[in-house]
């Protein structure tokens, strides 16, 4: 083989093409040419300068996110380890995954519901459900800072196996545990969960994190990120916009000190956000493909978790899916009320619609993008790309 024709292969990211056909992507260039944007980056646009115009031609957009959001943002998230098993005994489901020599085990536990007939749907819960899971639903309830320390860098299960300098924050070592619940599923008919309708949901920085896992791992069915704020709903341009206005917002630059969420090498552009070739709109836009549903959850009376930019960069992450003709599969319900992580019976609609189309397999309507907020809502502002009509 031509030694050009090897570094290619080496470098190039295989993903799966709705046709199940493996398709070969670049890879992103070592050093990315990004040029100052302050409104939010067209997810249209690859680094190629080309507009993609074909719904095939996501599948390597959205890989092309990926790395771009593992490089300047998250970290990298590590291939499947090399080995995983599970084991299930009363309601608890032993993980046990070995990679390069080394090994680690958690348990999460499952609560199977009081109807409907095995295999379940289910929901993981990153520490415990802040939402009504329906008795039809089992809830899988996972101890997600046994994997990734909320506090100490470098600490838990995830960074036994990878080392405490792997590039990865907690955000992503979470994710992997999502992972891993999955592949346990699969191989443990006896835990009774199908493990092709789990949903995942968190509250707050658990909230950014559900978003994260179903951004990151296809198989999830369900998104219902909860009052996560920026870093979740919202957009770190839009962030730093409202700080600056006079408001205070969780911003990029505030979220890199002290908390462990992300990688390290955020801090980089944390104080030069537009250069920064992504926005998290484009995190909404992962679930566009392969076709998952997503429902964002907030809540339009706490300004620090910046409800102007939930609103609008919602709507921007929303127009990828419009353009591959799957507009209701992402949710958007802002509701305001006082009990931060409390669940206000106005957004129980919008949850049942999306649970029972997604988890249950009804036909429930899901075309929801609703704020209470008394904002402007000025789009031109924040996007200044249009929905390109894809083929
Ligand atoms: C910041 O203030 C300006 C000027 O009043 C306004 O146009 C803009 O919408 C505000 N931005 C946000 C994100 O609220």
């Amino acid at each position: 083989m031509a030694p050009f024709l090897a570094i290619l292969l080496a470098t190039a990211y295989l993903v799966t093409a709705q046709t199940s056909t493996p398709v070969a992507c670049p890879s992103i260039p070592a050093s990315v040419n990004y040029v100052a944007n302050p409104k939010l980056p067209d997810p249209f646009l690859p680094l190629s300068g080309t507009r993609i115009t074909k719904k095939d031609q996501w599948a390597c957009r959205k890989e092309e996110i990926k790395q771009l959001m593992y490089r300047y943002e998250f970290g990298v998230m590590p291939p499947k380890p090399s080995s995983v098993t599970a084991s299930f005994s009363s309601n608890s489901l032993k993980i046990t995954v070995s990679e390069g020599g080394k090994s680690t085990s958690f348990s999460v536990s499952i609560k199977l519901p009081s109807s409907g007939t095995a295999p379940y749907p289910a929901i993981i819960a990153y520490g415990a459900p802040s939402l009504p899971v329906p008795n039809t639903v089992a809830t899988i309830t996972y101890q997600n800072f046994d994997i990734a320390a909320d506090n100490g860098r470098g600490q838990g299960k995830f960074y036994d196996i990878y080392g405490k300098d792997h590039s990865a924050g907690a955000m992503i070592g979470w994710a992997w545990g999502v992972s891993r619940i999955i592949d346990a599923l699969e191989k443990t008919p006896d835990a009774k969960i199908d493990p092709k309708r789990v949903g995942v949901t968190g509250c707050s920085r658990n909230g950014k994190g559900a978003m994260v896992a179903g951004a990151f791992e296809d198989r999830i069915a369900l998104s219902l990120p909860q009052e996560g704020g920026q870093g979740g709903a919202g957009c770190w341009r839009i962030a730093d916009e409202i700080q600056k206005n006079g408001t205070t917002v969780e911003t990029a630059h505030q979220i890199v000190n002290g908390d462990t969420w992300y990688s390290n090498d955020f801090k980089k552009y944390v104080d030069v956000v537009p250069t920064i070739p992504f926005d998290n709109h484009m995190m909404h836009a992962l679930y566009a493909y392969p076709p998952r549903g997503v429902l964002i959850i907030e809540n339009t009376a706490i300004d620090y978790l910046g409800p102007p930019s939930n609103y609008h960069c919602a709507a921007a992450g929303s127009k990828v899916f419009e353009a591959m003709g799957i507009k209701d599969y992402m949710g958007f319900s802002s509701n305001s009320h006082s009990n931060h992580c409390g669940f206000p019976s106005a957004q129980q609609p919008e949850l049942t619609a999306f649970i029972g189309r997604f988890l249950l397999g009804k036909d429930s309507k899901t075309d929801v993008f609703k704020t209470d907020g008394k904002f402007t809502i000025d789009e031109k502002r924040w996007i200044d790309w249009s929905v390109p009509s894809l083929t």
